[in-house]
């Protein structure tokens, strides 16, 4: 059985952005640049290392990172998002060729925790550790936080195949020849030979371990990992181990999304009041069932994307009851510390479970 109740509050929307254009970065990468109108120029606003959700088509939503900067969005009024194509992908490859000037898609405002807080009076040493496609939040975190903090630094470990697959290395190297003294960029190829031996190679663990001892600054205050799970894991552990005070970790890819067993528990084990757009609904559902598919079920407008628990489009805040997580990539200890799960990836503890999808 189903019902609503009125209750106060907003989630976010989508919203058709025009395509201003679409740009050629590497064989197989494009950007998508969209053309925020002013009245949403206060939604879309965003802080750096965020992410842009696509909907190309009902069922089609993919995450993709912005890849400009919050200045460029208030002088031009412009967002533009990195796309690395996905064999086979049905937006990443298929979607993106359809792609013209003009072409509207619908598009939820920013989300997403890979950021900081940036602030022109403090002086910080800043890492990243990247590979591929992970390139690009990292690429608006670097050239905001050099434009913002003035006598802050960053260094950049940026693994690729070869120098062909460099995504963004025109803006990389803008960025350089602006901040010569306060950005550090060590290339790391994989298939073809890199500026020196260390540079030459798999981005593994060796690797970064010498690189970290020989070529990277000491005293690093945040580090910003992205790229694939085996990257990312591997240098968080390894940066933990030395005692990095700060990891921030973003995955774009966190293996295949594990296909739930079809619920055995009754329809009716749960019940489930969802709050989302100012209203409750309620319905129920089997014990092992996942919180968003019973929610999907009597509002079929809620925020999702990857299913996959990567990129916290689904997130909801647990208000009553409880509810465990199976996998998640995308929320940060305080987000979990104060409540907020991932709808996808959540199984009811208890038999009854509200979440808030609005807070
Ligand atoms: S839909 Fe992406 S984390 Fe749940």
């Amino acid at each position: 059985m189903t019902s609503v109740v009125r209750v106060a509050r907003r989630r976010p929307v989508w919203h058709p952005l025009p395509v201003d254009r679409v740009e050629r970065l590497t064989a197989e990468a494009v950007t998508i640049t969209f053309a925020v109108p002013p009245e949403l120029r206060a939604e879309f606003a965003f802080r750096p290392g965020q992410h842009l959700t696509v909907r190309y088509a009902p069922a089609v939503r993919r995450s993709y990172s912005i890849c400009s900067t919050p200045r460029e969005l208030d002088r031009t009024g412009l967002i533009r998002i990195g796309v690395k194509e996905v064999p086979g992908g049905a937006f990443s490859s298929q979607g993106v060729r359809g792609l013209r000037a003009g072409t509207t898609l619908e598009v939820l405002p920013p989300l997403g925790t890979f950021t900081t807080d940036l602030d022109p009076l403090r002086t910080r040493r800043y890492g990243a550790i990247v590979a591929g496609s992970g390139i690009t939040p990292v690429l608006s975190l670097v050239a905001t936080a050099l434009a913002t903090e003035p006598h802050s630094t960053f260094t950049l470990l940026y693994g690729n195949r070869a120098a062909a697959s460099v995504m963004f290395a025109d803006e990389l190297g803008a960025l350089k020849d602006r901040y010569p003294s306060r950005l550090q960029i060590l290339h790391v190829l994989s298939r073809e030979p890199g500026l020196s031996p260390a540079l030459s190679g798999r981005l593994d663990r060796d690797r970064l371990a010498l690189l970290l001892d020989t070529a990277v600054p000491a005293g690093v205050d945040e580090w910003f990992l992205c790229g694939p799970a085996a990257l990312v894991e591997t240098a968080e552990e390894l940066l933990r181990s030395r005692g990095a005070p700060a990891v921030h970790t973003e995955l774009f890819y966190a293996g295949p999304v594990p296909v739930p067993t079809p619920p055995v528990g009754n329809a009716d084990d749960v019940a489930l009041t969802v709050r989302l757009d100012g209203r409750e609904s309620r319905t129920t559902m089997p014990r092992d069932g996942r919180v968003l598919d019973a929610a999907l079920a009597v509002r079929a407008e809620l925020p999702y994307a990857c299913k996959g628990g990567v990129c916290a489009t689904c997130r909801a805040r647990v208000v009553t009851g409880e509810v465990a997580m199976a996998r998640n990539y995308a929320l940060e200890p305080d987000d979990v510390a104060a409540g907020y799960v991932l709808t996808c990836q959540s199984v009811p503890l208890t038999p009854d479970v509200t979440v808030d999808y609005d807070a």
